[in-house]
């Protein structure tokens, strides 16, 4: 429904496929592989795609490296076959699927409520079907030249086992004491069966993970402290509180290596989702790695004069799924009538400044050379503190509606008065409110406003 009289109403997120075309459209996600057909699940960031995570990546990683008694690594993809032997991911990371003799569908047994109920195949309904056999989602190729069983090699399910096995490395070259942590960004792999709404779940993906070693016993505070530090990060980046709600694991639901798990959810446009997960994984972990490396990973608590295997709380986040909860959470239609009763729709990405992936705009008012002269000498100063855009093509209300759908916080419009008053009009994103700022004073202007009003 839209209110008459000028007044603006706002329609949220309705579905995926509308994000899926303006991301193609603006630049910030495509089809990996596309003028081959594409390659299913996998995904390419565009010019603003790319940018927008690397600001999504560099949130993350300043509230996690900045605080006290935190680290971070960056671990090698390929890791030695037994870290996954020790983990349990050669052994239990599957999923059970049947394979449908009449159709060839193949699907998850586990989650498949045509084949739990009446034990049919979802595509077809037939009930000419394979029992389930376990399929281990972990991506396998072979390190050198011979492929043989010695060869075999994986490419990280996860990034949290470079954590563990470098715990001791950390440890002393840091110098912390526990309760300390380590973070870590780096792409992760799994031969998913059923990947899909475009990039929540891929078989290529990049991980955000944060192990937090602590004193066996303290692990309970520890785990809900770091719920809230979680949350708070949520707030602090802008969104909507409302679409987002803890969920904890019941018993079934529980990973092997957990004592207790609290999925982050987030309400997408296909429903509340994982979009994070916090787990009180116990001292499973470097437990594991102790037996299987031989080495002893106890850690000597000199205070107390104690020996003990330190207990773990992980915070891991898909930097896409991320990526994915923000563009859901910022969008949004403003609509108005016009008085032919037709509807004026402007979409606007209310990304928090800090993650849009261009943050001014200039947009001379004209063509005329002494305008855009100015204009690109205006985005040669702020391109010194901020990513920049030029535009100087189509009207100003369309090259504003260009900025809007991308998120860019500030347009800077240069028109003839800024000829004689070295001043231009700043325009901002979301009340659309100008202000006459001072050229002197403009990088001043943004950084203070990026930083207060958002
Ligand atoms: N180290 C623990 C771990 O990996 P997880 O719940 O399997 O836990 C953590 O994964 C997060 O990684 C998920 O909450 C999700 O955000 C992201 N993630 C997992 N699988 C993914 C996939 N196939 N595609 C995109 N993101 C994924």
């Amino acid at each position: 429904m839209t209110a008459p009289n000028g007044t603006v109403t706002v329609r949220r997120l309705k579905d995926l496929a509308t994000l899926v075309s303006l991301s193609k459209r603006r630049g910030f996600v495509f089809q990996s592989s596309e003028v081959y057909g594409g390659l299913n699940s996998c995904w390419d960031y565009g010019p603003l795609g790319s940018a927008m995570k690397y600001n999504v990546k560099r949130i993350w990683w300043n509230a996690m490296t900045r605080r006290p008694n935190m680290c971070g690594i960056d671990a090698a993809i390929l890791m030695h076959p037994m870290v996954w032997k020790a983990s349990g991911h050669v052994d239990g990371f599957s999923d059970p699927l049947v394979d449908c003799k009449d159709c060839k569908t193949r699907f998850r047994a586990d989650n498949t409520d045509s084949y739990i109920n009446k034990k049919q195949c979802p595509t077809c309904g037939g009930k000419n079907l394979s029992e389930p056999r376990q399929f281990n989602l972990m991506f396998k190729t072979h390190m050198g030249p011979v492929e043989d069983q010695g060869s075999v090699i994986y490419l990280r399910p996860e990034t949290a086992q470079g954590h563990y096995v470098n715990f001791q490395n950390c440890q002393v070259t840091t110098r912390y004491k526990i309760p300390f942590g380590i973070a870590a960004i780096g792409k992760s792999f799994r031969n998913e069966i059923t990947p899909g709404n475009f990039i929540f779940r891929t078989r290529e993906f990049e991980q955000m993970e944060m192990q937090f070693f602590v004193k066996p016993g303290t692990d309970e505070k520890w785990f809900n402290d770091w719920k809230e530090i979680r949350w708070s990060f949520y707030k602090k980046y802008g969104m909507n509180m409302a679409n987002l709600r803890f969920h904890p694991h019941g018993p079934t639901e529980l990973a092997h290596y957990a004592k207790a798990a609290e999925d982050v959810q987030y309400l997408f446009p296909m429903g509340w989702s994982e979009l994070e997960g916090v787990h009180n994984r116990s001292d499973f972990d470097l437990t594991q790695h102790s037996k299987f490396s031989g080495k002893n990973l106890e850690y000597f608590d000199e205070a107390s004069k104690e020996k003990y295997i330190p207990y773990v709380i992980e915070t891991a986040v898909g930097c896409d799924r991320l990526f994915l909860a923000f563009m859901c959470d910022a969008y949004r239609e403003e609509v108005t009538l016009d008085e032919k009763g037709q509807e004026d729709v402007r979409v606007v990405l209310g990304l928090h400044p800090e993650i849009s992936p261009v943050k001014v705009a200039v947009l001379p008012l004209s063509k005329k050379d002494e305008l855009c002269n100015l204009g690109e000498k205006l985005r040669d100063q702020l391109a010194e503190d901020f990513e920049v855009q030029y535009d100087e093509s189509a009207s100003i209300g369309k090259r504003y509606r260009r900025q809007d759908e991308i998120g860019t916080p500030y347009c800077v419009t240069v028109d003839f008065d800024t000829l004689n008053d070295q001043a231009v009009t700043v325009r901002h994103r979301d009340t659309m409110k100008q202000d006459r700022v001072a050229i002197s004073a403009l990088n001043e202007y943004v950084r203070k406003g990026m930083k207060e009003s958002f």
